[in-house]
Parts: C-alpha cells; structure tokens; sequence
C-alpha cells in the first residue's frame, strides 16, 4: 500500500474532547493529505473566536457559518478535516459528508470525555461555567441525542487508547476491503 492517498477525503467527527484536531493533523500528515480544522475556518470566517461566535451572535449563527464552511469542500479532493463536535447533527451536514468523503466517528465514553473536558471547560462556550455535576449531565444528555447520527459513520473507532499509527491502519483497510 502506498504511503500517499490521491482521492482520498477524511472526515473526522465526534464529541468534543475525543481528540478529532490532534488525530487530524498526525492523519493527514502520514497520509500525505492537507489538513483542515472547521473550527479554524469558522473563525477566520468570522474574524473571531468560537466563543464570541456563541456570545455575540448566537448559536444559530455559528451553526449557519459551520455548515456553510463544510460545504465548501464539495467536490475538493486528499485532505482530513476535524469537524466541530456538533457538525454532523445540524442541517444536511451528516449526509454531506458521507458523500464526499470517508466518515470516521472517534468513539469515547461518557467518563473519559468527561476526564478530558473538565480541564477544557473554560474555552468552550457549549459548556462553560459548568459545575462538574452539569458538566456531567451535559456530556450524557447530548451524546444521548447525538449518537446515533454519529453511528452513521463508515468507520466507528475506539479513540481512548488509539495511537495515529493505529488509526492510519484503519483507514487503509478499509480503503482496500
Ligand atoms: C461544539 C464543539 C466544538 C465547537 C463548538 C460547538 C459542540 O468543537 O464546534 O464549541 O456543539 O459539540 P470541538 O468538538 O472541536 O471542541
């Protein structure tokens, strides 16, 4: 199997604090494809951060500014793009991305996201200001609601003790079988 992909699109989704902008990056790095955080691009979008997205114009708003970014890989080809926790569940964005590319969901229970993003809670706006016990129910009631669009993916990957090298594998067989 070749190192480099040609025609080769990746998707990466799941909650956020599985690890999507880290594996990413090491992905698309070994595979020789661009790389893509559609957070970054909301920002630029904007011109500011995701947070004051949430707080100056609304929730609305950024999922409209998202699922616009998204949209503007149709049809581009060889890269990996780390989507927002909650891009696939707005609008047509799942089925999108099933069509343009490789879906992969990186999988975590509801304790390790929570040991992850307990540190994390002050830079992200959906769960700022959160007490642990919110922070907790936060975590349990959206992935409840939000599993089952992230199932839908072509490739369900345990993310917890992954490695980048281990993820590559995936992808290659999948893309050979
Ligand atoms: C969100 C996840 C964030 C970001 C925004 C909303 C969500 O992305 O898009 O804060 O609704 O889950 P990460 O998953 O990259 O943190």
């Amino acid at each position: 199997m070749a190192d480099h992909f040609t025609d080769m699109n990746i998707f990466l989704t799941g909650f956020m604090g599985s690890g999507k902008s880290t594996f990413g990056r090491k992905l698309a790095k070994q595979l020789g494809l661009r790389f893509y955080d559609l957070d970054k691009m909301v920002e630029e979008k904007a011109k500011c951060s995701v947070e004051d997205i949430f707080k100056y114009l609304g929730e609305d708003t950024f999922r409209q500014m998202e699922s616009e970014c998204l949209h503007t890989f149709e049809g581009q080809e060889n890269f990996v793009l780390s989507c927002g926790g909650g891009t696939p569940c707005y609008f047509d964005n799942m089925e999108f991305i099933m069509e343009q590319g490789l879906c992969i969901y990186l999988e975590m229970d509801e304790a390790s996201l929570f040991n992850r993003l307990v540190h994390a809670k002050s830079v992200r706006p959906t769960i700022k200001g959160f007490t642990e016990e919110e922070l907790k129910l936060f975590i349990k009631d959206t992935l409840a609601k939000r599993r089952e669009i992230y199932e839908r993916a072509h490739l369900v990957v345990p993310a917890l003790s992954l490695k980048p090298a281990e993820l590559k594998e995936l992808v290659e067989s999948y893309r050979e079988a």
